[in-house]
C-alpha cells in the first residue's frame, strides 16, 4: 500500500498528477528512514530535516511530528512490516499542482506521498567493504537541502556504477564533499576527516551519530575540507548514510584505500553504531 495525498492507494492506483510541481521542477523534498525490526530509526531527526528542507523551500509543511509519525505507523502496519523486518520508509512532499511555470503561486496544497518496503542491511558490503570511484560533483548550490533534485547525484552513482563502483565520492574542483547519497569520511593517523556541514553537503542524521560516537571512543573529529590527494593518502574511508550505515571503502578509483582491508577504526565505530540501534 502506498499513502498519497490522503489515501491509501495500491500499486496500480497510486497516481499524482503530470503538473505536480515535484515532476516539472523536482520541487519537493523528501526523506528516507530505516526500519529496524519493525521501529523507525531516529524519527525525530528526520522530521526535523524535513520540516527544515520544507521552510528553506517556502514549501508549506502543515504536519506534526506525530502526524507524519502515524502516517509512517499505519504504512508499516498495512506492508505487513513487523517487528522481524528491517526495511526502509520513504516520504515526500512536493509544493502541489499549478499550470506550468517557474515562479509558483501562493497558497498551493503541499502533496505527500510515502511508502515503505522489507529491506535487508547491506551486511555483506559493510563486512567486506566496496569500492568507490572519485566524481565531479554537478549538483546545485544547496544541497544541505533533500530536496528531490537528484540528478546530479542519480548521473554520479550510474557513473560510480559504470565503472564498477558501489558508491561515487564527489569533489568540486579537487575539494571532496560526500557520496552522491551519502557523507564521506577519512582516517589518517587515527583522526576522523569530514566536510563541514555547510550548503554544499546534505547535513546526514548518520554522520552526526557517528560524530558522536567518535567522541566517545576518544577519536578526533575534524569537520574540514580536504582535497583529492588528501583522500588518496587515507589509512580508511567511509561513507555514512541511512542505507549505507557505516560503509568501509577499500578501493578508490581501483586502487587499495591504506591497506585495501577495512580498518580498526571503521570496525570500532560500526559495531558502537549497532549499540545504537533497537
Ligand atoms: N540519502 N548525503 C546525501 C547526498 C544523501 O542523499 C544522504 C542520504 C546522506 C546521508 O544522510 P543520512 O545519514 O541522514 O541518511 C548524505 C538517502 C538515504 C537517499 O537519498 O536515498
Amino acid at each position: 500500500m502506498y499513502y498519497v495525498d490522503g489515501r491509501w492507494v495500491e500499486a496500480a492506483e497510486a497516481y499524482i498528477h503530470p503538473e505536480d510541481r515535484g515532476y516539472q521542477f523536482g520541487d519537493g523534498i523528501y526523506e528516507v528512514f530505516r526500519i529496524y525490526q519493525g521501529k523507525i530509526y531516529q524519527w525525530e531527526a528526520h522530521y526535523t530535516r524535513l520540516a527544515r528542507s520544507a521552510k528553506e523551500l517556502q514549501i508549506a509543511f502543515p504536519w506534526t511530528s506525530s502526524e507524519l509519525q502515524s502516517i509512517a505507523e499505519q504504512l508499516l502496519d498495512k506492508n505487513s512490516i513487523t517487528e522481524t523486518d528491517d526495511a526502509i520508509l520513504y516520504m515526500q512532499v512536493t509544493r502541489g499542482t499549478a499550470p506550468r511555470q517557474h515562479e509558483f503561486p501562493e497558497g498551493l496544497r503541499p502533496i505527500l506521498s510515502a511508502f515503505a518496503r522489507k529491506k535487508e542491511r547491506p551486511r555483506a558490503e559493510m563486512q567486506n567493504g566496496i569500492a568507490a570511484a572519485l566524481i565531479p560533483d554537478i549538483r546545485w548550490l544547496r544541497c544541505d537541502i533533500k530536496s528531490l533534485n537528484l540528478l546530479g547525484a542519480a548521473m554520479a552513482k550510474q557513473q560510480a556504477k559504470q565503472q564498477g563502483a558501489f558508491e561515487a565520492i564527489l569533489h568540486r574542483d579537487g575539494t571532496v564533499t560526500e557520496g552522491s547519497s551519502s557523507n564521506l569520511f577519512v582516517v589518517k593517523d587515527n583522526v576522523l576527516y569530514t566536510h563541514p556541514a555547510n550548503h554544499l553537503i546534505l547535513h546526514g542524521i548518520t554522520r552526526q551519530i557517528v560524530i558522536a560516537l567518535a567522541g566517545t571512543l576518544s577519536l578526533e573529529v575534524r569537520e574540514e575540507t580536504f582535497d583529492a590527494e588528501f583522500l588518496k593518502q587515507a589509512d580508511e574511508l567511509f561513507f555514512t548514510g541511512t542505507t549505507v550505515e557505516v560503509m568501509p571503502v577499500v578501493s578508490l578509483d581501483g586502487k587499495p584505500v591504506g591497506s585495501g582491508q577495512v580498518g580498526e577504526v571503521v570496525r570500532k565505530l560500526q559495531e558502537a553504531f549497532e549499540g545504537t540501534i533497537g
